[in-house]
């Protein structure tokens, strides 16, 4: 079953009912001003970190579902009758509803009893403010007279706090009114250079900014006093809970349509001028009053409208595709890369499922999103390289996550993850081959944001490789620290306290569990930094990784291999796990991947063997599961990976991250069907059908699939924020179709279905343009026969780089 559909022209998921299995999200803003907003107007704001500068309150696992949003409502002044256009929170049905999701703004739009509402939501490029757009027209064949209030509700700027430390939050919360436009202004008295306003392009019938004044003793946001009673209060807020709401009178004739602005936006003034007059306590509003005054013109937004369009177009273009399978086109041209901006600008911070209190950036995260972000918008890739390599400690290891307001690592939740550095390396390396910056490498960069302590980036990298090396355990293989990828393998945790958190409690500093993921991780960035350094023409060093590496895969060979597929990792007492040998947990998708990514077992039939055990053990209808057998109790040896209930989470569910390194192997042995297969299975396009089976987002990657052994095999849970987004986009551009961005050019080297007769792509790279035709009339899907550009043959299947717009063709066979 669906409950929208695609509009691929637009760029759009278009909802058709509001009562979608869960809220269906989508972001705005793409710089520091950011929101979430579901198909019902829920969600919040926030100003570049969703914990520390909130500026709207949302009530997460509330009930009914989603609550706290932009809220308008409408009233019709004849009949007293009230609703939303966005049915939350009053839930009327509509005659007529529909959401469109598009790419940085949301469309809602319905019409109740005659009256049709449609308010578009966005944020204008480069501004830190969000706009709703509000068009009502009156499709009834007399007059209407209606009333129109907006609500938001503020939040006390620290959300955590805001949700917890009411004994002194109720007493601090101040606005101003003036002209119309609601200012939140907590703290801005003392130490806060900040503050929120909510303006209305209309002249105003009343306001409300005290909560209780608005939604009525004991009320609530689907029946608010002011709305029923058709009247605001004026109510200005001392403490308690301050809210914004605009009331606005109209009347409609038959036919005519009316705009209404409403903005939403968040102003810093410079700390010697935050006062006017200056010895007041009143807010210096002429720094603000002149954006204010241009976002409320009709004129102002339409053109803002387009810039955002224009901003996508651009975007989007460094790579389309036309592939005979509109779910890949359609996942590749449009909604990947548009999460993959999301994924890079929230890491893990803010979604319908991450609070935006719990995760900061993360380090391995960032790195990785980066992997799907970097060909759009390089500079801000650049910029976040250098962020995340200065979270870095002098040892190589890093701080799991960084608060993105402050960019200071922060140890919330927990360090000594043993991959974390790793992924520096293999983040700067496809950074390096996208733009050919080489200076990025001599950038002195400092250590866990110490000044003095800089270093060149390069230096970084070193520090990363060798940060494995110094931490070897009795096989000779990296030891797992407080876990590698998989946060939940705890093999130094042992905690037996209920509730103790598996990321952050005090862990043995183990010298004898080993992960044979990190192994592959390992091998797979030191080539890239023999790479790297090869093309700056350190040769030794180049050779010195690349043995590194070599001597990785030996050790993998002799003690990473358990027969017919590779190990996962040795326990703390060094007992094997993802072993045949073990009662649970024999196989594990993760050294499968990466291994054979590192390239082990391509010339020895091991990476054959291996992926056949997953074709056989883990692979079902919903994706590739993460390990099997699940877990069926508890183990003290292995932490949290068991201590999620079967096939749900890192206990043996469809955890979509990994699934694209199996794409990629399957691709390096040439199985492009196979590929392909497992890349469909999770493809959220072509899972639209089972809506009601996948319950999230069809336009978007969840984390995770509930897997095999789960009562509900096949629903999603944890949409937006997750690794899968940019690995499932390097998996289908880069490892499916062949197109990547390599030291010296644009390699092309596909693997695709053998029933394709081919596809096509259009690929920006380094300032030129390739119109990219790959031709498979064989149908062996893979190994390029013959490369020509512009006509002329080139050796190998690298195109070498150009200016201006050229014609590649590739003949597959
Ligand atoms: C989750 C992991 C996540 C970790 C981060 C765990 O509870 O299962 O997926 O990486 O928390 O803190
Ligand atoms: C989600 C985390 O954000 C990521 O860092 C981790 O690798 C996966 N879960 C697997 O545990």
């Amino acid at each position: 079953m669906r409950y929208g559909h695609f509009d691929d022209k637009q760029r759009e998921y278009v909802i058709t009912r509001p009562d979608t299995p869960l809220p269906w999200i989508n972001y705005l803003g793409s710089q520091d001003y950011f929101g979430l907003i579901s198909n019902t107007a829920g969600g919040y704001s926030f100003y570049r970190d969703a914990r520390l500068r909130r500026l709207t309150r949302y009530r997460y696992n509330h009930a009914p579902l989603d609550v706290g949003g932009r809220y308008i409502y409408l009233r019709d002044r004849d009949s007293k009758e009230f609703w939303s256009p966005s049915w939350q929170p009053t839930r009327h049905a509509a005659e007529h509803y529909t959401c469109r999701h598009g790419l940085g703004y949301t469309i809602i739009g319905s019409t109740y009893q005659g009256i049709e509402a449609e308010t578009t939501y966005f944020v204008p490029p480069g501004q830190s403010l969000e706009v709703w757009r509000l068009r009502l027209t009156n499709r009834r064949p007399k007059p209407a007279r209606l009333s129109v209030f907006s609500s938001v509700e503020f939040c006390l700027w620290e959300a955590q706090d805001d949700s917890t430390n009411f004994q002194r939050n109720f007493s601090t919360g101040q606005v101003e009114v003036v002209d119309g436009v609601i200012y939140h202004k907590t703290e801005y008295r003392e130490r806060r250079d900040h503050f929120a306003y909510f303006a209305c392009s209309e002249k105003l019938a009343g306001f409300d900014t005290q909560r209780e004044a608005f939604l009525g003793p004991y009320g609530g946001w689907e029946r608010p006093a002011a709305v029923v009673k058709g009247r605001s209060q004026n109510s200005v807020a001392h403490g308690w809970a301050p809210i914004g709401s605009h009331h606005v009178r109209l009347s409609l004739k038959p036919g005519e349509t009316r705009e209404i602005i409403f903005l939403l936006g968040y102003h810093e003034n410079p700390p010697d001028q935050k006062f006017d007059p200056p010895d007041s306590q009143t807010i210096n509003k002429r720094t603000v009053g002149p954006l204010i005054e241009r976002y409320l013109s009709p004129a102002a937004v339409a053109q803002a409208l387009t810039a955002l369009r224009a901003e996508w177009d651009k975007r989007l273009a460094v790579l389309q595709v036309r592939t005979p399978d509109p779910d890949t086109n359609r996942m590749l041209n449009i909604w990947n890369a548009y999460q993959n901006n999301v994924t890079f600008n929230m890491s893990r911070s803010a979604s319908y499922f991450e609070s935006g209190i719990g995760r900061g950036m993360g380090f391995r995260d960032s790195n990785q999103d980066l992997l799907g972000f970097v060909h759009m918008l390089p500079e801000r890739a650049r910029e976040r390289l250098l962020d995340l390599a200065a979270t870095q400690m002098e040892s190589g290891g890093a701080y799991h996550q960084y608060q993105p307001l402050t960019k200071r690592g922060n140890f919330d939740v927990g360090s000594n993850f043993n991959d974390d550095p790793l992924w520096l390396i293999v983040a700067t390396s496809a950074y390096v081959k996208e733009t050919s910056d080489w200076e990025v490498l001599d950038e002195p960069v400092p250590y866990d944001n110490k000044p003095g302590s800089e270093q060149p980036l390069y230096e970084h990298l070193q520090r990363s490789l060798r940060y494995t090396l110094d931490r070897l355990g009795p096989h000779g293989l990296p030891l797992i620290g407080r876990a590698d990828w998989n946060d939940c393998l705890n093999l130094n945790a042992f905690t037996t306290t209920p509730g103790e958190s598996f990321q952050t409690t005090v862990n043995k500093d183990g010298k004898v569990a080993e992960s044979i993921f990190i192994a592959g991780l390992f091998a797979l960035a030191a080539d890239e930094l023999a790479g790297l350094a090869a093309a700056r023409g350190a040769k030794a060093q180049a050779a010195e990784y690349l043995a590194a590496a070599a001597r990785m895969s030996r050790v993998v060979d002799e003690h990473g291999w358990d027969g017919q597929w590779f190990l996962r990792a040795y326990d703390d007492a060094g007992a094997k796990v993802g072993s045949r040998e073990c009662a649970e947990g024999q196989i594990f998708i993760e050294p499968q991947g990466i291994c054979i990514m590192a390239g082990m077992g391509l010339a020895d039939g091991r990476a054959e063997q291996a992926l056949a055990a997953v074709r056989e053990r883990l692979a079902t209808p919903h994706g590739v599961l993460l390990q099997q057998p699940a877990y069926s109790r508890y183990y003290l040896n292995l932490g949290e990976i068991s201590s999620y209930p079967p096939g749900y989470k890192e206990n043996a569910s469809v955890f979509c991250h990994t699934n694209p390194w199996v794409m990629i192997a399957e691709a390096r042995a040439g199985h492009g069907d196979q590929a392909h297969d497992y890349y469909r299975r999770i493809n959220p396009s072509a899972r639209e059908k089972l809506s009601d089976v996948h319950r999230c987002e069809p336009y978007v990657y969840a984390q995770t699939i509930a897997g095999r052994d789960a009562a509900t095999h096949g629903e999603a849970k944890n949409s937006w924020l997750t690794g899968t987004a940019a690995w499932n986009y390097v998996a289908i551009s880069q490892w499916i179709l062949g197109i990547r961005a390599g030291l010296h050019g644009l390699e092309i080297d596909p693997v695709i279905p053998a029933n394709w007769d081919g596809f096509e792509a259009t690929r920006r790279y380094r300032g030129g343009v390739y119109h990219i035709r790959v031709r498979n009339p064989q149908h062996t899907g893979h190994g390029v026969k013959q490369l020509t550009v512009d006509g002329q043959p080139v050796e190998g299947a690298s195109v070498p780089v150009l200016k201006g717009e050229h014609e590649v063709e590739v003949v597959l066979g």
